[in-house]
């Protein structure tokens, strides 16, 4: 017979008992690790003062307390101490024999609600990509042609139809600039698949972050050192994780933000296509910023071509992100809150024997 004890050692959800006056009056330990505190300062304090759930969860409580029925509450963010907040489903139900006394788990919603987000840019999408190519193509010659006799023109009118030549330059200029990025979606090849140290290129990405539009932000690294090769493309992985980190850097306050770049091993994390077939994606990367978090309106299309949350964004870098991951036959996802956004990528190891090629 297993004892109370080991039953609620051995709880791998954090786990709450919360007394009639909505104090903690216990804590598992998986809960301790959740608030980031011993069971010893947490046990007597009010639940609320430590956790913080962005749901008007208090008069529900009430009542299935009052009522002696369970509580179940779906995606609610519970922030704990000076974490930011995580996307959680909670249950609380009254405690047998302790009348007043509830217990509360929280599951935060890490691997297993990954899947919100999805990456398919290739169908429906790719056609218009298509389009919008043949359309910068086209355009460019034009424009340039535009450009060249504004600046003629320019050359002997007065300051004040000056402005006007410049305006035409610059947003010509801003025209072919958006193009160039459209070819470039166009450009893509498929990618030269090799063994490759992701560490190294998120080293490479991060520097140039840092002397560019990331100037502003601090990257932290959080790296498994015993990641193992993914296999892919690094040129084009670089692509993405500019992308990702560009964004990040965008969506940060101008006075700068903190990224993380975190990396670990999922050996459960597999690809299952609905032909049934399927492999692992055990390398995980994740680009985590602390800045406002995704735009509402945008949110389930932010992998799609041209969807732009920002005055001057393409809307490409995203899509850009879709496909190469998925022509690596990986995965991408995103998870956002204020104060919280992370992008996870989840890669295929290099096969063995492309291991042992590298290493002679
Ligand atoms: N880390 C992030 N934090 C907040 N919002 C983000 C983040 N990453 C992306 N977004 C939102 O998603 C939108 C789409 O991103 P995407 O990179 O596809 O396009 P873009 O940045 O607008 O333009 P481009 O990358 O082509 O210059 C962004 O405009 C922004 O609103
Ligand atoms: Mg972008």
């Amino acid at each position: 017979m297993t004892s109370d004890h080991s039953i609620w050692a051995s709880l791998p959800v954090p786990t709450f008992i919360i007394d009639p006056e909505d104090r903690i009056s216990d804590v598992n330990s998986a809960g301790e690790g959740f608030l980031n505190a011993s069971r010893k300062s947490v046990v007597g304090n009010p639940v609320w003062d430590l956790l913080a759930v962005d749901a008007p969860l208090e008069e529900a409580f009430l009542r299935a307390r009052r009522q002696s029925t369970p509580l179940f509450v779906n995606d609610v963010d519970v922030g704990s101490g000076n974490r930011p907040p995580l996307q959680c489903a909670m249950q609380i139900a009254p405690l047998m024999g302790y009348p007043g006394s509830m217990i509360m788990t929280i599951s935060p919603r890490e691997l297993a609600g990954r899947m919100t987000l999805g990456n398919s840019v290739k169908s429906a999408a790719q056609s218009a990509i298509g389009m919008a190519e043949m359309l910068a193509h086209e355009i460019k010659n034009p424009l340039a042609g535009i450009t060249g006799a504004a600046q003629l023109l320019s050359m002997n009118i007065s300051q004040q139809d000056l402005e006007l030549t410049d305006l035409i330059v610059a947003e010509t200029r801003r025209i072919v600039k958006l193009l160039e990025q459209v070819e470039q979606f166009g450009n893509l090849s498929v990618p030269d698949f090799k063994p490759f140290n992701i560490h190294d290129v998120l080293d490479r990405a991060r520097r140039s972050a840092l002397l560019g539009f990331g100037a502003h932000m601090k990257i932290i690294e959080d790296y498994d050192p015993s990641l193992p090769l993914a296999y892919g493309d690094p040129d084009q992985f670089l692509q993405v994780i500019l992308n990702l980190l560009k964004n990040a850097s965008e969506a940060a306050d101008p006075k700068g933000g903190i990224i993380r770049l975190r990396t670990y091993f999922e050996h459960s994390f597999r690809l299952r296509r609905s032909d049934g077939s399927g492999h692992s994606l055990p390398l995980q990367v994740e680009i985590i910023d602390d800045g406002p978090g995704l735009p509402d309106k945008i949110r389930s299309d932010i992998f799609d071509p041209f969807v732009s949350g920002r005055e001057n964004g393409t809307g490409l870098g995203l899509a850009l992100v879709s496909k190469i991951i998925s022509d690596h036959d990986g995965w991408v996802s995103a998870e956002s809150v204020p104060g919280r956004t992370v992008f996870c990528l989840s890669l295929r190891r290099a096969p063995k024997e492309e291991h042992s090629k590298e290493n002679t």
